[in-house]
Order: C-alpha cells, then sequence, then structure tokens
C-alpha cells in the first residue's frame, strides 16, 4: 500500500476532498493508496473533529509548544513517519518547514497554494491578485522543494476575478477548483511511483 498522511492547520477542506476521492474513487482497490492518517499544528483545527468521524487517525502537535522551529519538525517528522508514507499531503498547512524536513521528505511532498505560482508566493493571494488588477486567479499544486512555494508544478487550475471579487468571493472560487485538481494531481503523483 501507498499510504498517505495529510497535514493541515485549519477547516481542512482540501483533506475533505482528497479523502472522499479516495473513497468514491476506490484509490485502496484500484491503485493501492490509502490516506492513513491527518496530523495537526493547532489541536483546534476543524478538519482534525471531521477527520476523526472517517476513522482517521489523527494527530496534533501545537508548534506554540516547542522552543524552536528545528524541535517541531523533527517532533513532526516522527509523527507522520509512524504512518510509513508514500507522500505527504500539506493541505492548508501553515508553517515554514525547515530544510531538513524538507530534504526528509524529498520527492514524497506535495502542497497546494491558492494562486497561479510562480505569481503570489506567500500569504494573501487573492489581496494581492485583486490589487494587481489580475484578470484570472487561481490555484497550483507542486511538489515541495527548499524554496517557499517552489517546486515542479503538477496542476493548475485557472478561474475569472471578477470586477466585483473581494479576496474572500475570490478565495472561494478559486477553492472550489482546489477541490477538484488536488486529489486528481495527488492520484496522478502516485501512480507514477
Ligand atoms: C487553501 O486555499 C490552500 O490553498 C491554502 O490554504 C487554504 C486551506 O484551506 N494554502 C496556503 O495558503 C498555503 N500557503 P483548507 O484548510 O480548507 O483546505
Amino acid at each position: 500500500m501507498k499510504n498517505i498522511v495529510i497535514l493541515i492547520s485549519g477547516s481542512g477542506s482540501n483533506m475533505q476532498a482528497i479523502v472522499e476521492a479516495a473513497r468514491t474513487q476506490q484509490w485502496a482497490e484500484k491503485q493501492g493508496i490509502q490516506v492513513m492518517a491527518v496530523l495537526s499544528n493547532r489541536p483546534d483545527a476543524a478538519g482534525l473533529a471531521w477527520a476523526r468521524t472517517q476513522g482517521l487517525r489523527t494527530e496534533s502537535l501545537d508548534h506554540k509548544a516547542f522552543a524552536s522551529r528545528e524541535t517541531f519538525d523533527q517532533a513532526l517528522m516522527q509523527a507522520i513517519d509512524a504512518f510509513h508514507p508514500a507522500l505527504v499531503v500539506l493541505a492548508g498547512f501553515m508553517r515554514i518547514l525547515t530544510p531538513a524536513f524538507v530534504t526528509h521528505y524529498a520527492g514524497r511532498m506535495v502542497n497546494i497554494h491558492p494562486s497561479l505560482l510562480p505569481a503570489f508566493a506567500g500569504l494573501n493571494t487573492h489581496q494581492r491578485a485583486i490589487e494587481a488588477g489580475c484578470k484570472f486567479a487561481g490555484a497550483t499544486v507542486h511538489e515541495v522543494t527548499a524554496e517557499l512555494d517552489h517546486g515542479p508544478i503538477l496542476a493548475q487550475a485557472v478561474v475569472p476575478v471578477l470586477p466585483s471579487d473581494t479576496p474572500q468571493t475570490l478565495a472561494m472560487r478559486v477553492l472550489s477548483q482546489e477541490h477538484r485538481i488536488y486529489p486528481q494531481a495527488i492520484a496522478e503523483f502516485l501512480r507514477q511511483r
């Protein structure tokens, strides 16, 4: 089996889309892929409760309880590795990763970012796209490498930016596309491995 471990920090709607795609598309039976666990750096992340209702293993490691980024990432690595992941999926995991963490999961970690990378790496992507006068926005699934929000692009989705858009309305339009492309990109990525 190819095990997936998903990391979240918040609502976990991308995580839900992945778990639901795995079930409806029978990833386990057809591709030998299974979502093993959902981990969070925020004990109160709403997505953890949902994951538990689905019978998934969950764990939270509160980053505030660690003295440094390095010690947190080391503990997180141990928690992840207990599930023997073929793929680590960052799904709204709002942490800067240490080089040791990125190196440890080189070639087996993916992220989704709410912009058309390489445009708008970092935070507040929707507000920045609106302020820049972009006519289109979107989302990018990419492999995680040392540089934040870079790494080989696996999938993208494009949506229009409407004159009436606020960062919130644009975020919702982009998010619904994230839910479509992220499960697809993960299944395709693991098919090739
Ligand atoms: C998503 O829009 C994702 O692209 C973004 O956070 C949101 C998480 O939503 N990720 C980043 O900004 C990473 N830098 P979710 O928790 O409902 O999946």
